[in-house]
């Protein structure tokens, strides 16, 4: 069992960054006011596996977006953090093994893929720094 601390302080808005946890791909995303927007007003009605973006971040710190960078449906790493600039049609992740797209809050919308990309367990230990495990 194994903890991964992150240093938030030089993601900029809209910047994804891919790093590791416990041997996976974790995606840390700061989310632009604009991308929160767009997460927010989608009904829950419309998605695949329905969770709001307050479910899927801590109150608060809303914008970062904490999540494993593994595609749902056969374990593929989506693009949008680190690997290419193609974020798919819903702005946030795309996989191309299969083209599941992700949304801004990294919400399955559209592909094969069954559930939206994971959200480890983790909590911020300053305004700055999360610690993931
Ligand atoms: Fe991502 Fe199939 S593994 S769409």
């Amino acid at each position: 069992e194994s903890t991964t601390e992150v240093d938030l302080s030089k993601i900029t808005p809209g910047q994804a960054i891919k790093t590791k946890f416990r041997g996976q791909p974790l995606f840390v995303r700061n989310l632009t006011p604009a991308e929160i927007a767009e997460a927010e007003a989608v009904a829950l009605s419309e998605l695949r596996d329905p969770q709001t973006l307050a479910q899927r971040t801590k109150a608060g710190h809303t914008n970062w977006l904490i999540t494993l960078g593994v595609c749902t449906h056969l374990g593929c790493v989506p693009l949008g953090a680190g690997e290419g600039e193609n974020r798919g049609p819903y702005g946030g992740y795309f996989c191309p093994c299969h083209g599941s797209a992700y949304d801004t809050a990294a919400r399955i919308r559209k592909g094969p893929a069954p559930k939206n990309l994971a959200v480890p367990d983790y909590k911020f230990t300053s305004d700055t720094t999360v610690t993931v495990g």
